[in-house]
This record gives C-alpha cells, sequence and structure tokens, in this order.
C-alpha cells in the first residue's frame, strides 16, 4: 500500500484532533483518530464487563470491536455496537481508561491491522501518539506536535467551559501531566517523536498558522 501518510504523534491537548481534521478536510485525505479506538476499547470493555487489567479480555474486546465512523461536514459520529458514542468517548473518565488499556501490548497488536486499513488512496492523516513510530513506519511526512503543560491545561479549560463545564486549571493541569507520564514512560510504543520526525510546538501559534503550516511542509516533502 502506497498511498501516503502524514503522521501527527503528540501530547494529548496539543491540538491534534483539530489539526488533523482540518489538514484532512484540506487535502480530501481519509482521517484515522487512533486515540478513539483506545477509546472505544475502553468504553466496550466497561459495556461488557471486561475487567481493564484482564490483556487477554481487553485484546478480545479490541479484535472483536464493532465501531463504524460516520464524517459528515465538519464532525464525526462514532457507532460503538450501533449506539452513538460520540460523546462518551470524550470524557476525562474514557481518556483515563484508554491510557490504561493503551499500556497492554496485546491491545495494541489486536488494533495494529486496523489502524493500517485505514491507509487508501488518496492519502491519510494520522493522529495518535505511535503512528511516525509503529503503525506507519514509512510514512513520508512524520510531525510531533506538541505544546507547554501550562498551555494544553488552558486550551482544555476553554473548551470544557464553553461545553458548560467547570473544572479548576490546576486540576486539569496535574490530569494531563499524570496522563503524559503514563503515555511516556510505558514499554510498549511509549510516546516520542519517531527519528525522522520534524517537531512542531504549537504553543504560541493557532490553529490556521499550525494548518497552514503542515500543508507548506506536505508541499515540500511533496
Ligand atoms: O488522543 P486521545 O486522547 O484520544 O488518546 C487517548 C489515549 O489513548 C491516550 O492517552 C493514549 O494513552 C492512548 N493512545 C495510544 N496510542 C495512540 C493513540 C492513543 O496509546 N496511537
Amino acid at each position: 500500500n502506497s498511498a501516503p501518510v502524514l503522521t501527527l504523534d503528540g501530547p494529548g491537548g496539543a491540538g491534534k484532533g483539530t489539526i488533523s481534521r482540518l489538514v484532512a478536510e484540506r487535502l480530501g485525505w481519509h482521517l484515522l483518530d487512533s486515540g478513539a479506538l483506545y477509546r472505544l476499547t475502553a468504553l466496550a470493555a466497561g459495556k461488557h464487563g471486561v475487567a481493564l487489567d484482564d490483556e487477554a479480555g481487553l485484546a478480545r474486546v479490541a479484535a472483536t470491536l464493532d465501531v463504524v465512523f460516520v464524517a459528515e461536514n465538519e464532525a464525526t459520529t462514532v457507532l460503538l455496537e450501533g449506539d452513538d458514542a460520540t460523546t462518551t468517548i470524550r470524557t476525562e473518565q474514557v481518556g483515563d481508561a484508554a491510557s490504561r488499556v493503551a499500556a497492554l501490548p496485546a491491545v495494541r497488536q489486536a488494533l495494529l491491522q486496523r489502524q493500517r486499513d485505514f491507509r487508501k488512496a488518496p492519502g491519510l492523516v494520522a493522529d495518535g501518539r505511535d503512528m511516525g513510530t509503529v503503525v506507519f513506519t514509512d510514512a513520508p511526512l512524520k510531525i510531533f506536535l506538541t505544546a507547554s503543560a501550562e498551555e494544553r491545561a488552558r486550551r482544555r479549560h476553554l473548551q470544557l467551559r464553553e461545553a458548560g463545564v467547570d473544572a479548576s486549571l490546576s486540576s486539569l493541569l496535574k490530569e494531563i501531566q499524570a496522563r503524559d507520564a503514563r503515555d511516556m514512560q510505558r514499554s510498549v510504543a511509549p510516546l516520542k517523536p519517531a527519528d525522522d520526525a520534524i517537531t512542531l510546538d504549537t504553543t504560541r501559534l493557532t490553529i490556521p498558522e499550525v494548518v497552514d503550516r503542515l500543508t507548506e511542509l506536505l508541499t515540500e516533502r511533496g
């Protein structure tokens, strides 16, 4: 399979989700939200009463995940076993469970081919933690998107406030730091830039600035 892939890896809250969607839209490429697959695995495990430390059980849940992504203009609806799970998978609770499930090698293995199947012409934007280091090692352009933990907490705070949720900035910062530590310190597919990745710090950049920069880089590498 030789369709081009743009990998976007980095910590939570660096803006990967929004940026990936906008870049994919601009290019007319497919989009893989790999974090959603880990979140869905955690959610499906809860539904079927599989414990978060039952590695074999979780791998089975991951391998048989019944999920459909329905892309409509701006948003993507996520159906898990036919039920709308779009907002449920975005909660902190599911995110936390996802990062625990994602530390298990058998779960990562079970999701590997499913992720690679997203690679189709004319191209794929792949958003995650190990897109450039494990899943699409031959991608022609690999980006590591970061921002300071403080800035990521601030963005999350704003996002939650717009959704009418009142969360404290300091507790959000603590959660972000704990999630970073778990993602970076795990032994399997830890969060780190690929050797051939370009690191882009978005702390002082707007979303349109990042999207422009990425399309520029793609044209240069084209
Ligand atoms: O990106 P998102 O916050 O949706 O990811 C949820 C969790 O899934 C992350 O904290 C991380 O532990 C895990 N993940 C991963 N590998 C990926 C994508 C997400 O381990 N490629």
